[in-house]
């Protein structure tokens, strides 16, 4: 795909790209997300994270099809909820969700939490292995999969999920999920990579200065520092002035010395659910 330049991608294990900076439209009503889809693309984003339970897959749709954008340009995620996992239940999900998208495919495919207590997720597997095959997902993966979580399906499974999608943020770096899955060749996606505003970015110790010192926004360093580790990350907007701040990272470098300051400030501060606990 071809991004517009300066934006930065990574390579996945299907050897295709992904901008490593998209837009995210959790709690983004249906109402409000086409403009927000349509912004954003306007701006320069081409990477889009949504999920069926954020009931905004049909506006994505209309903003993807307003926009005029080429649809070789973008790259469309979309995750299986868990009352959707099965064998038989995923693949009426994935054209339910192409549907509403108004898309022959999704650039990604996420199992969207392992849902332990429901204990299908080695078998959906199987299926989003299937639904890749077809190319109806051009990459399939999961999110907020533990390492234990992952080895099962490693396992059972033919294909390494492409990605694994988790929390992180400053206060919360997941280092021990991504020990175990990068080297792997899966990559991390961050979600909630600005903390989810659950927390003031501005109590972190240091992180100020480092602002001050590049002239930039606390966000803007934090995302740039999520990009410097090699993360992929999403974070969710409404406003146009926002999604231009937080598109405008590909201009400076963080230094060694900010970069270990960050790494210092993990805090092992999970904002959102436990992995074993979310079984909605
Ligand atoms: N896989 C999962 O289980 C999972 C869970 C949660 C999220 N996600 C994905 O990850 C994406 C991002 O995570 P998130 O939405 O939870 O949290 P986030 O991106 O860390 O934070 C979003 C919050 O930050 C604010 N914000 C954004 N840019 C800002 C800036 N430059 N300055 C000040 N505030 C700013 C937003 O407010 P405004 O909108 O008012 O600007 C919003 O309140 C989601 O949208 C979704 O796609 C996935």
């Amino acid at each position: 795909m071809k991004l517009p330049a300066q934006q930065l991608s990574l390579t996945l294990n299907t050897g295709d790209p992904i901008p490593q900076l998209g837009l995210g439209v959790f709690k983004v009503d249906d109402d409000e997300c086409e403009r927000v889809v349509l912004d954003a693309l306007e701006v320069g984003y081409r990477h889009i994270d949504t999920a069926m339970i954020y009931r905004n897959e049909a506006a994505v749709g209309r903003a993807i099809a307003r926009s005029g954008v080429a649809r070789d340009e973008l790259f469309v995620t979309t995750k299986l909820w868990n009352s959707d996992q099965g064998k038989d239940t995923t693949p009426d999900a994935l054209a339910t969700s192409l549907e509403l998208l108004g898309l022959d495919y999704v650039d990604l495919y996420l199992i969207h939490w392992p849902a332990p207590l429901r204990d299908v997720y080695v078998e959906t597997w199987l299926a989003m292995e299937d639904l890749y095959g077809q190319g109806l997902a051009k990459a399939i993966g999961v999110s907020n999969f533990e390492p234990d979580h992952l080895e099962r399906i490693l396992e059972a499974g033919s294909i390494v999920p492409a990605i694994n999608q988790v929390e992180l943020h400053p206060a919360f770096q997941q280092r021990k999920v991504r020990g175990f899955q990068e080297p792997l060749g899966i990559v991390t996606e961050a979600w909630g990579p600005l903390g989810q505003g659950k927390y003031e970015l501005s109590e972190l110790e240091g992180l100020e200065q480092i602002a001050q010192n590049h002239g930039k926004s606390i966000q803007q360093i934090v995302l740039r520092w999520h990009l410097q580790e090699g993360v992929v990350v999403f974070p969710k907007t409404v406003q146009k002035k926002r999604m231009v701040e937080n598109l405008s990272v590909f201009d400076f470098e963080l230094s060694s010395d900010d970069m270990a300051a960050i790494k210092a400030m993990d805090a092992d501060k999970r904002v959102g659910t436990h992995p074993e606990d979310g079984n909605w």
